[in-house]
């Protein structure tokens, strides 16, 4: 069965709205625990634009199920994570602009930066994930340089339609069988919402959605916990 990962940034992106501490981003963590989440998942931005350092420290002493920490290729991340200890790691491309991770990271072209983060981390016991494109040469960086994982960008298969959504799954299911083959973890996130998570859901040797926008907005109007619920069920259907 495909876990679910449920990332609370936007919680937090809430509460930075008034600075304050509303809402409480650990009681949304234990909430998502409570209704079934497999794991929480959090990213760190180097601009600290919603997830702080102390809600980083602070979720990981609390939960019981595992915590994945999104990242950038940073040094002054790199040691925060080496220190909090989450179970896993997940790479991601940052720019100081976008509005959310707007692409896949460029393992194969920045392979000295990303394998040298790679190892760092898993010196520290720290399973590491690459957050790439539905794209062999990455795969093949990602497994090149030893990652236990990888997360498939769903961006441009949820941003599109019709049969470019079509032939984005289709991307996405060639690189799941690809990565799979090689002995990677596949795990997939970005734009995953309660329509189109389905067809996703029914690709072989998937292992984990990381979900995190469609969740907290469901949540706005009918709580966490069901919305948590909701996308699990959706996964299993
Ligand atoms: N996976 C990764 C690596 C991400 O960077 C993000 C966005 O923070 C997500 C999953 C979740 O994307 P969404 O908020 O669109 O569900």
């Amino acid at each position: 069965m495909i876990k679910l990962g449920v990332n609370i940034d936007h919680t937090a992106t809430l509460r930075q709205a008034r600075m304050g501490d509303e809402p409480d981003i650990l009681q949304a963590a234990l909430t998502a625990e409570k209704a079934g989440a497999d794991g929480i998942t959090v990213h760190l931005r180097e601009d600290r634009r919603h997830i702080q350092d102390s809600d980083v420290y602070n979720i990981k002493k609390h939960i019981s199920i595992p915590l994945n920490l999104e990242m950038a290729c940073s040094e002054d991340i790199i040691n925060i994570a080496c220190d909090v200890l989450p179970n896993t790691c997940t790479i991601v491309p940052e720019k100081r602009m976008e509005i959310t991770t707007e692409g896949g990271l460029d393992a194969a072209g920045l392979y000295d930066v990303v394998s040298a983060a790679v190892k760092k981390l898993q010196s520290k016991g720290i399973k590491v994930s690459l957050f790439i494109e539905p794209d062999n040469k990455q795969i093949d960086a990602a497994k090149k340089m030893g990652a236990e994982f990888i997360e498939i960008h769903t961006g441009l298969y949820a941003n599109s339609t019709g049969e470019k959504q079509l032939q984005e799954l289709e991307r996405i299911k060639n690189a799941v069988k690809y990565a799979h083959n090689l002995g990677l973890i596949v795990n997939a996130g970005h734009g995953l919402n309660y329509t189109n998570t389905k067809a996703v859901a029914e690709i072989e040797h998937m292992n984990e959605f990381n979900i995190g926008h469609s969740i907290i907005s469901r949540a706005i109007f009918c709580g966490l916990h069901e919305a948590v619920i909701e996308m699990k069920k959706i996964m299993r259907s």
